[in-house]
């Protein structure tokens, strides 16, 4: 059956690694027999350009009607004109997501092999890293109120309730049953309160599975541990603020934030793919950007989305290969241009 999906170019590199990924996705299915279908929409700055606001009405009801979404970046430079609208491209992606209900986000950090000789982290450390960050995504700081902004004076409130916790506990430990069977809970029980509600949260729901491992650690001590200990985790399980942070983190393992891809799902209704990283506005426009981060959300759609893994694993391992080949762009230290990586891969899928 076709698939419809839309598309989300947004602001900066968002576009260029979008048609790279797209026309890697359409090499890869013209082989395979998969049908598609795309929707393109105004979003993030484009939305404001287009509409007047981050999210238009249109873009939304748009995302609602379709069997999965794929997002680029959004987000201006600093000073952009955007920062005024009337809904920002940040606050149009949060709404977005919560108009989705799209409460779980999953970070997959893996250096492949072909990645190791860049990593900035010694080999010996980083050699079979394997990671899967679990980041609520709807809830915490980003959503909490009161929240206000004056000219002396500014807060922001983070809320979390029992249910808000459990339900993303539960995708995490569901995770790890399929991996390592190991949750590291990450929160900063010694000072919030929020997290002293998330770590007996987590706890009761870990009870649900006896094979799981629960480990908690403190956000703090938890980021150093990224960096130095990077194969002891399985699955990090933790609220929407620390995951944002600790996941650009943990790009600095493979190297950069231009492989790693994202998967958001909400209790059953549509899910959405972006890369982790923003929009990069230092290096838009160039044919610079990496688009290896928005084909492995290809991937990871048509595995989580559309139970498609054998095209996914050929995508997968096409990206892999020109990787290997050292056909890489700038953030990875190559010469290699967006279009000269997306032929490669191509040309790895036959097209
Ligand atoms: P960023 O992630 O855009 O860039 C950080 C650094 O990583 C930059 O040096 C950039 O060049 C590099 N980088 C990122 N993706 C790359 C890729 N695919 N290939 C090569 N290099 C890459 O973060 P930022 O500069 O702090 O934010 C820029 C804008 O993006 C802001 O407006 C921010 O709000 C927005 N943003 C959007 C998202 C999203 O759309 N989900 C995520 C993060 C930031
Ligand atoms: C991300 C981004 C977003 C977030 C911003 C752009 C709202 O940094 O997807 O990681 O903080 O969630
Ligand atoms: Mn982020």
């Amino acid at each position: 059956m076709t698939k419809h999906i839309v598309v989300l170019p947004g602001d900066g590199i968002g576009p260029e690694i979008m048609k790279a990924a797209i026309a890697v996705l359409q090499a890869a299915a013209k082989t395979s027999g998969e049908q598609f279908t795309f929707e393109e929409k105004a979003f993030g700055g484009a939305g404001i350009e287009a509409a007047g606001v981050g999210l238009p009405a249109e873009t939304l009801a748009a995302c609602q009607a379709c069997d999965a979404i794929l997002l680029g970046a959004i987000g201006g430079p600093a000073g952009s004109p955007w920062e005024k609208a009337q809904q920002t491209p940040e606050q149009g992606l949060l709404a977005l997501r919560k108009a989705l209900n799209l409460f779980v986000n999953i970070r997959p950090i893996a250096v492949p092999d072909a990645l190791l000789p860049l990593s900035p982290v010694k080999e010996k450390i980083v050699k079979g890293c394997d990671m899967i960050i679990v980041r609520e995504l709807i809830s915490g700081i980003y959503f909490g109120t009161p929240r206000e902004l004056g000219s002396m004076e500014a807060y922001d409130t983070c809320r979390y309730t029992v249910a808000e916790i459990k339900r993303i506990a539960h995708r995490a430990f569901a995770i790890a049953m399929t991996r390592g069977k190991h949750v590291t809970s990450v929160d900063k029980a010694n000072v919030l309160a929020t997290s002293k509600l998330w770590r007996k949260t987590v706890e009761e729901v870990a009870r649900d599975y006896p094979e799981v491992t629960l480990v908690h650690q403190l956000v703090d001590s938890c980021a150093m541990r990224i960096v130095q200990q990077p194969t002891e985790f399985d699955v990090i399980l933790t609220e929407n603020l620390f995951g944002d942070i600790l996941s650009d983190e943990a790009s600095v393992l493979p190297g950069t934030l231009g492989v790693l891809p994202s998967a958001s799902h909400s209790e059953g209704g549509v899910s959405l793919y972006e890369p982790i990283h923003g929009s990069a506005p230092d290096i838009a426009g160039q044919n610079l950007a990496n688009p290896t981060s928005m084909m492995l959300s290809v991937v990871l759609m048509l595995r989580q989305s559309f139970e498609m893994h054998e095209l996914a694993d050929q995508i997968e391992a096409a990206v892999y290969a020109v990787m290997n080949e050292g056909i890489v762009t700038g953030d990875l230290g190559g010469k290699a241009t967006t279009s000269e990586v997306t032929e490669a891969v191509i040309a790895k899928l036959g097209g």
